[in-house]
Formats: structure tokens, C-alpha cells, sequence
């Protein structure tokens, strides 16, 4: 009855079309370009893992594993999610194949992402991040080359306008006496937080530092400073990474207030910023997380990298910018009449052994009708197979752009031909 209402896709889950693809696939190609100069290598993981990597990751506190994580159980009864993240991904893969004892890993990763979060611009269900992972360094030396690949990114995107913070988190010793301190800080202000910061008090309160509400943020001009809390080592370490990013002549912001929202951080952490998108600042960010591999049940090992989502790097590039003309057919083939079509595959198919793209009509159609499809197509050149051609082998080539008016050629000669035309366009 043609009734039923129509399938649509899951909300905050999106389609990329052939137009946009065309851009998602430069920016990847500048993610492998990047990549390549300073030696990481691409990693592929499971969109799927255990529940539990996420959990013992990522914490089992955090906004994400709380109430963000596609869980599911399978036919087995084993809890399963869909990626939120994939550093932890890229740790359990490390320590599974024995790629970190006493060994270094330059890792990058681009794919799919999953988080049950409020879709909104450049924010979304299924999203893309591309990311990088460097296991094995103690840094700071490691830090300052992954922030200069970052930086060397967006240059090569034409993104600018970036604001890069970052901010050392100290020990987990460290961040514990911290804690403690702006836990008795934040009690006796207690009743004028937001609601979300009053929940967070008790269960995740560096979290309440990243608080958007503004009387929180009035409150927090008073709090204890989390870079007093470092030891002597964990400053030197970070003045150490200043020196290296000022001899590498990036510009950075410290903000002693950033926070991450993963629990698996050590010391370094950073996030590149932007006004341009809304309430979605944050493009690329990430840190230090030398407890991880442990956590995991592998052998300790020191670690940093950072995630890039690239929903909100695209949306930066502005889709026009990057897009270099669509790629048009070098050949249309038309083929008029059942024979012509018998015969047309197999020169298709000879035109592409010779390196032409070649677009061949398909649903038939006068001749009139394919020339139109054959000018709309962006072709240089038509190659036309008739019902009196396939008795003399032979076709009618026929320039689209002005190179030189239609001739009958055999069918030997169509490569030949084909190949002048279109030399001649080049010149
Ligand atoms: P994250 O801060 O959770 O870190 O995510 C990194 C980036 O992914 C964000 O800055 C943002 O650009 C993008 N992103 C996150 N959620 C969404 C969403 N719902 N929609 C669109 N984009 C989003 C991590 O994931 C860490 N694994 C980063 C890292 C790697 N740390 C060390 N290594």
C-alpha cells in the first residue's frame, strides 16, 4: 500500500554523502601525510571490545562509562561496547601482541566512536576521531613532538585560529592532596555550586573545575591552585616540555584549571581550543597516562597522545575550502541499441586497462539523450557504438570540449585516439 513510515537513521549517527566523503577523504590523506613525517604507524582495532577495558580505563566514574557507552550483552552473555575512545583500545592491543616490552610504538588510529551524549552541532553519537599514541617515551621530549605534529596538522589543513592549553596534572599522589584540598575549598561553598558540580563534590570534584555555570566559575577564583600541588620533579618535567615547545615556536596557554574527563591521566595534559565552534571548543586533546598499560594488567609502561575529532576539524576546514574539483570521467561511452551494449562492455573494460575513467551509459536511451548525459557527465570525450558500428568495428569519437570535431576510428585505433584528445587537453 506504499503506507509504512520511513526508515530513518539512528538519531546523532549521521550519513556522509559522496560530496562530503569527497573532503573527509583529503583530510585523511593529511592525517597520513602527517603521520608518515614523523614516523607512526596506523593501527586498526575493534569498534567492539569488553565492557570491563572501558571501565578499568577510562573509570568507572567518569560521565562516559556512567551514562554515555553503547553496552550491550551478546548471544553469550558477555558484556560488550562500542568504542568510546580508543586509546585504551590501542594499550590492550599493545599488551596482547607483546608490542611494548621493552619496545616503543608510534601509533595513529582514525575511525568511529561511540557516546550516548546530548546530540548537538559538533557534538554526536557516532563520531570520528583521529588519534595518535606514542607507548614506551617517558617524555617530556615526546609530548613536545606529538603537539608539534598537531601543529604541524592544521597548517598543512589551513586551520587556524587554535588556542593550545595545557596544564600538568601531577601524580596520582599529587592529584589526591589536590583533590583533598579543593574538596574542603568547594564544602564550604557548597550550597552556591550548580547541581552537577554538588554531585560531582563527592564522587569527581576536578571535574566541577571544568564547570561551564558561572557562579560556580566565580567560586572557583578562589580555589586552591592545582600547580601548587606539584612535587619538585613533576615541575621540572613540565618547565622542561615549555622549554621544548618554545624552541619549536608553538604558542600555548597554561591553564592550571583544565581538566580531562578520562581518568587514565599522569601528569601532561592539553587540549587545543577554538571559538569557532560553538559550545563544542575542544578539537583535539589529550595527555600523559603512564599508569595505563599497568591498569590493563601489562608491564608499566610510559605513554602520551592525544584525540582529534574530526567532525569538528572538518567543520573548522569549511568543506569549500579543501575540496578540489570533483574528479570528472575522462569517456562517456554511448551505446545505442542491444548489440552496441554487447559490444561497448568489452571496450569499457580496455579503456580502463589503458588507464581512462570511463563512465558508460547505463539504462539506455537515444543518441540524443546520451550525448546530454555525456556532456553532463564532465567528460573530455564521447565514444559512440552504434547498430552499424558493430558490424565494421569501428565507433565515432566525439571531443566535448573543443578539441577538434567527431571522426570515425576502428576499433583498434580507439585507444590511440582517445589518448591524442586527450594529451592535447593536457597541453
Ligand atoms: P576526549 O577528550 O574524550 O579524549 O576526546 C577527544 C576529542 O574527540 C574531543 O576533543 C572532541 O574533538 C572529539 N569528541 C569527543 N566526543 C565527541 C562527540 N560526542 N562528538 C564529536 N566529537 C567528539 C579521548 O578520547 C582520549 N582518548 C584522547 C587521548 C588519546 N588521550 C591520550 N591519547
Amino acid at each position: 500500500m506504499g503506507h509504512e513510515t520511513s526508515v530513518r537513521s539512528v538519531r546523532g549517527m549521521n550519513d556522509l554523502l559522496p560530496d562530503q566523503v569527497d573532503c573527509w577523504q583529503e583530510v585523511e590523506a593529511a592525517l597520513r601525510e602527517v603521520t608518515g613525517r614523523y614516523g607512526y604507524r596506523e593501527i586498526r582495532t575493534p569498534v567492539l571490545e569488553h565492557t570491563e577495558l572501558f571501565c578499568r580505563s577510562i573509570g568507572a566514574q567518569t560521565d562516559i562509562v556512567e551514562k554515555e557507552m553503547y553496552t550491550f550483552s551478546d548471544n553469550n552473555g558477555d558484556s560488550l561496547t562500542l568504542r568510546p575512545e580508543a586509546t585504551a583500545s590501542c594499550v590492550r592491543a599493545g599488551n596482547e601482541h607483546g608490542l611494548l616490552y621493552n619496545q616503543t610504538q608510534r601509533l595513529w588510529y582514525a575511525g568511529p566512536m561511540f557516546r550516548h551524549e546530548r546530540p548537538q552541532k559538533g557534538r554526536y553519537r557516532q563520531f570520528h576521531q583521529f588519534g595518535i599514541e606514542a607507548l614506551g617515551w617517558p617524555g617530556p621530549d615526546i609530548e613536545a613532538e606529538i603537539i608539534t605534529l598537531g601543529e604541524r596538522l592544521w597548517r598543512h589543513l589551513g586551520i587556524s585560529g587554535l588556542t593550545l592549553e595545557i596544564n600538568s596534572l601531577g601524580s596520582v599522589a599529587a592529584r589526591a592532596r589536590y583533590r583533598d584540598a579543593l574538596c574542603d575549598y568547594l564544602q564550604q561553598h557548597e550550597g552556591m555550586l550548580d547541581s552537577d558540580s554538588q554531585r560531582r563534590l563527592a564522587r569527581n570534584p576536578l571535574r566541577i573545575l571544568d564547570s561551564k555555570d558561572a557562579r560556580t566559575q566565580e567560586i572557583l577564583q578562589g580555589a586552591p591552585d592545582l600547580g601548587e600541588f606539584l612535587d619538585t620533579a613533576e615541575q621540572r618535567q613540565f618547565s622542561r616540555l615549555q622549554d621544548l615547545l618554545d624552541a619549536a615556536q608553538i604558542n600555548y596557554q597554561v591553564n592550571t584549571r583544565l581538566v580531562r574527563g578520562l581518568d587514565y591521566y599522569t601528569g601532561f595534559v592539553f587540549e587545543w581550543v577554538t571559538d569557532q565552534l560553538g559550545a563544542q571548543s575542544a578539537v583535539c586533546a589529550g595527555g600523559r597516562y603512564d599508569g595505563l598499560t599497568e591498569q590493563l594488567g601489562g608491564r608499566s609502561t610510559p605513554a602520551a597522545g592525544f584525540a582529534c575529532g574530526l567532525e569538528r576539524l572538518i567543520e573548522l576546514v569549511g568543506t569549500q575550502q579543501l575540496m578540489s574539483p570533483r574528479r570528472s570521467p575522462d569517456l562517456f561511452l554511448v551505446l545505442v541499441g542491444d548489440q552496441a551494449e554487447i559490444r561497448g562492455i568489452g571496450y569499457g573494460e580496455e579503456l580502463r586497462n589503458a588507464g581512462f575513467d570511463v563512465l558508460t551509459n547505463c539504462g539506455q536511451g537515444n543518441l540524443k539523450k546520451q550525448l546530454r548525459r555525456a556532456d553532463a557527465s564532465g567528460a573530455q570525450v564521447a565514444v559512440i557504438v552504434g547498430a552499424a558500428d558493430v558490424e565494421s568495428a569501428t565507433c565515432d569519437v566525439k571531443p566535448l570540449r573543443g578539441q577538434g570535431s567527431q571522426r570515425q576510428v576502428q576499433a583498434d585505433e580507439l585507444i590511440n585516439d582517445v589518448r591524442k584528445i586527450l594529451d592535447s587537453t593536457l597541453n
